[in-house]
């Protein structure tokens, strides 16, 4: 039940309309005063009255009843409070109907969503860079699909440019095929390092690799049964990734399938007439918007990476029909897609205005940076593994008999480096450390899943309470309550900014809140009305946690 519009429905306020007082109806700094408070001195204009005259004329006017039984005027505002009883027994009552579905909607139904995310490069280390994108991206996947609309996951492939021409360049100068076969990626890159240090030398190293790259174009066999390879090699492994992350794409169309998708898109441009030559190289001029040009093919005719995603996004909006694409893409792209959203707006496509960068900050390990071409990487793989490692020191030490313990780890080792990259407004940089990431006590994914290992606890002690009554609520039980009842807006909110980090901090905040009604409220040695309500409470708490764990990409063991 939406208490905010019970309330804003209910309000005499002359001609202001019903929404505006919704819209004005906030949460009052302390819980005394009451649980919504309407402020009014936006409205002293319109009615002609100062704000205190209003307020308690609104006061006066309201017609009380079962749900909202205190209305007072202070100050300018009006206070509205809530039936404690009945707000705390519509919140559980709809938490264990709705079970793994609380907070979800059909918000979205018939919208499809493009999120292009992850994005990885083929022949490329999968590094700690990828990490924000790849588990950003899957959680606004699971958050659409949550709230009802249809997402389209998309891997779009780096899979075409000058490099590989490099790398087979290199792979038979200097590779062998057991080698790459049992180094995998990491062997790839440390030819890709190569390649580069000894270019330095010998520049015509970087003609053969042209070379080899036009000999790809052309279909030579040799070097497309290479570059295919190379592909599989590096699926197979991220895959590995994907799966130890539980990520998940409709479509790997990636760079080099929209080969034969740009000449339509070049053809339009130059009937529009938006394209101009600029040596020698055809460009769209944005000038006038204060960006530099559009480059759309490079003097010898090829095209680049802003050619092939103005392509991927007609082919999306034919295929797909999007409400809305989305781009998952580090911040440093910025202007890359402004550029070229700016250039599909140009063609005329009203549907520009439906193409979103969802850009976000770097992230770094606490020991300094890296370079892909000086070979100094971060595998995600290797931070994912250490941290499963670390976790199961943590677990083995607090708990030494807990059985699985292997599986256990491996939940809170990933999880905790999905949280990591998940608790911060998404567009700040990070620096990750494994310490504060399994920090037990700290804002983290093991706290909140060791707290929904204590309400499991409890409800296996106590058991599922199949009837209770509430009688009063204490206000360690109302916070938790209160907080509860927010979830479903707290994930429209998530969903509207694009930011999974509100689901992040709301897990740990509800956490903290049933931890302190754990401490100060005894459950399982209550007499039995309110025992019953307690276990509910626990319950529908435990329902909730998971329910925001979940759509970050995150799983809750029974034990810990
Ligand atoms: N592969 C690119 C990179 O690593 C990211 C691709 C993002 N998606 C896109 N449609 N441009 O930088």
């Amino acid at each position: 039940m939406d208490f905010k519009r019970y309330i804003a429905d209910r309000i005499e306020a002359g001609d202001i309309g019903k929404d505006e007082l919704y819209e004005m109806l906030a949460l009052p700094p302390n819980t005394e005063m009451g649980d919504f408070a309407l402020p009014c001195f936006r409205l002293a204009k319109a009615m002609r009255k100062s704000p205190a005259v209003i307020a308690q004329d609104i006061a006066n006017a309201y017609a009380r009843d079962s749900i909202v039984s205190e209305v007072s005027a202070v100050n300018g505002y009006v206070n509205f409070k809530i039936n404690r009883a009945f707000w705390a027994k519509q919140t559980l009552d709809r938490i264990c109907a709705e079970k793994d579905r609380y907070g979800s909607s059909s918000d979205g139904a018939g919208k499809r969503v493009c999120i292009d995310y992850s994005s990885v490069n083929i022949a490329k280390p999968f590094h700690i860079g990828h990490l924000s994108t790849t588990v950003l991206g899957s959680s606004l996947y699971k958050l659409h699909k949550f709230l009802g609309y249809e997402p389209i996951g998309i891997n779009h492939l780096g899979d075409y440019g000058t490099q590989f021409g490099k790398l087979i360049s290199a792979y038979k100068r200097w590779g062998t095929r057991e080698g790459i076969e049992q180094g995998g990626l990491r062997a790839l890159n440390e030819l890709y390092v190569r390649f580069h240090a000894e270019a330095e030398k010998d520049p015509t190293l970087n003609d053969e690799a042209r070379a080899f790259f036009k000999k790809i174009e052309d279909k030579d066999e040799e070097s497309v049964a290479l570059f295919n390879w190379f592909k599989e090699l590096t699926l197979k492994e991220v895959g590995k990734v994907y799966e130890m992350l539980d990520v998940h794409f409709d479509s790997w169309a990636g760079e080099s399938f929209y080969n034969d998708k740009m000449e339509p898109i070049v053809e339009m441009l130059r009937a529009k007439g938006l394209l101009k030559e600029s040596d020698g190289a055809q460009i769209v001029d944005l000038e006038e918007y204060g960006m530099p040009p559009c480059i759309i093919l490079r003097s010898d005719g090829a095209s680049l990476y802003a050619t092939r995603d103005i392509a991927a996004a007609f082919y999306r909006k034919k295929t797909y029909d999007f409400y809305k694409c989305l781009y998952v893409v580090a911040y440093q792209q910025n202007l890359h897609f402004k550029q070229f959203f700016k250039v599909i707006e140009l063609m005329g496509e009203l549907w520009a205005k439906d193409l979103v960068h969802v850009a976000y900050g770097m992230v770094s390990l606490e020991d300094g940076a890296m370079s892909t071409r000086k070979g100094k990487v971060v595998y995600l793989e290797d931070v994912l593994q250490k941290c499963i490692e670390k976790a199961l020191a943590i677990i083995t030490e607090k708990n030494p008999a807990l059985e699985n313990k292997e599986q256990i780890a491996k939940t809170v080792g990933v999880g905790a480096v999905i949280f990591g990259a998940l608790y911060n407004n998404k567009i700040k940089d990070i620096t990750f450390s494994y310490d504060k990431v399994l920090n037990f006590d700290g804002e983290t994914s093991c706290y909140v899943q060791y707290t929904c290992a204590r309400a499991n606890s409890v409800l296996e002690k106590g058991g599922r309470a199949s009837a209770y009554e509430v009688k009063d609520v204490c206000p360690q039980e109302f916070e938790v309550i209160k907080q509860l009842a927010d979830f479903p807006s707290v994930l429209k909110d998530a969903l509207e900014k694009y930011e999974p980090c509100f689901i992040a901090r709301y897990a740990v905040d509800l956490a903290q809140k049933f931890n302190k009604f754990y401490f100060d409220c005894s459950i399982l040695n209550a007499e039995e009305a309110t025992r019953a309500f307690r276990l509910t409470l626990t319950e529908a708490t435990l329902i909730t946690l998971k329910n925001a764990l979940g759509l970050l990409g995150i799983g809750v063991p029974e034990k810990m």
